[in-house]
């Protein structure tokens, strides 16, 4: 269904970690259509700083109640106002926007998600239908990899666990879980032959997606990765958004997909992943953290 511009009123807004916000909005006629991996462009402030509405993937959709959930963190002016608001509050709102992910086939026995920071935001969601999904048959196996740089940025995981998901946490400086990088402790468990999936899921920083998009071709195991790009309008229509892509006939041309209408879910091999570090657009705060 087509994408709606709607008014949405803020339900609650809780502190979950470090500098991280759980916002729930309520907003019927997004609610109804929304999947897993689309994303709403919102409004994060009444008056004209910032002035563009701020791109947020979904963390929850709760179509029976009218209600979505976004989980971010706050990195600028934009995100800053948001976690200022209060329960009542007005926010204007477009979406769904973007594709979503694909649900597995019923034969994808073992399916892994990774999840660097923030990059949990959308993974909830799937994490919530895959389990639906897959739950009836004992013979799935979902798992969980989900780092960050310390203990306090990572948000509470016993739902997780309680869906039955296998959480497996790191951290960078080892204040919880695995010391070291989420793809590090990933790729230790597989080479262990105890986790090897039949698909990946993946969103975080576009170093991490790297990885796994690596991983995942040199494994010859398919996989959905949400990304990222600063975006203007969310529609399609500034085309701020692009991303290097590997041209279907020349590999010496450049081609172009954009974040915003043809993702943000991306197989890995859509995207041209040495062209990417050379991309203006790419949020850097990203690349290198
Ligand atoms: C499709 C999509 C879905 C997203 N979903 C989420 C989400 O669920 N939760 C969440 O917290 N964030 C999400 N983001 C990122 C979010 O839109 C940015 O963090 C936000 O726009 C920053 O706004 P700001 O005004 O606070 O920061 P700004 O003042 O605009 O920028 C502050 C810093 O953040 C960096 N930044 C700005 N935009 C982005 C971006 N898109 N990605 C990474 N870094 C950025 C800038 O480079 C700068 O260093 C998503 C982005 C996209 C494109
Ligand atoms: S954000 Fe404008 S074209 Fe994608």
């Amino acid at each position: 269904m087509a994408m709606v511009q709607d008014d949405a009123r803020v339900v609650d807004q809780q502190e979950v970690a470090e500098r991280t916000f759980r916002l729930r909005l309520r907003s019927e006629r997004i609610a109804v259509t929304a999947r897993a991996g689309q994303f709403v462009m919102l409004q994060v402030h009444h008056g004209t700083d910032p002035l563009l509405k701020r791109p947020f993937s979904f963390h929850r959709i709760m179509p029976e109640e009218g209600l979505i959930e976004i989980l971010y963190r706050v990195v600028g002016r934009g995100t800053w106002c948001l976690s200022q608001c209060s329960p009542g509050n007005h926010l204007k709102i477009v979406g769904p926007l973007g594709n979503g992910f694909t649900l597995p086939e019923k034969d994808d026995r073992t399916v892994v998600l990774i999840a660097g920071g923030i990059g949990i935001a959308p993974l909830h969601e799937l994490m919530v239908q895959l389990t639906s999904n897959l739950q009836a048959d004992k013979r799935h196996a979902i798992h969980l990899f989900y780092g960050a740089r310390t203990a306090a940025e990572l948000i509470p995981t016993h739902l997780y666990s309680r869906l039955g998901i296998m959480v497996h946490c790191s951290t960078d400086d080892g204040s919880s879980g695995y010391q070291g990088y989420v793809t590090q402790l990933f790729e230790l468990m597989v080479n262990q032959e105890r986790h090897r999936p039949a698909l990946l899921y993946a969103c975080g920083p576009l170093v991490m997606l790297y990885h796994v998009a690596r991983w995942s071709l040199a494994q010859n195991v398919p996989s959905q990765l949400s990304l990222e790009s600063l975006m203007a309008c969310g529609i399609g229509a500034c085309l701020g958004c692009a991303l290097p892509a590997p041209h279907p006939d020349d590999p010496m041309t450049d081609s172009y997909l954009h974040v915003c209408k043809d993702g943000p879910i991306f197989k890995a091999g859509s995207i041209a992943w040495t062209k990417l570090q050379r991309q203006p657009t790419t949020p850097q705060i990203y690349l290198y953290n």
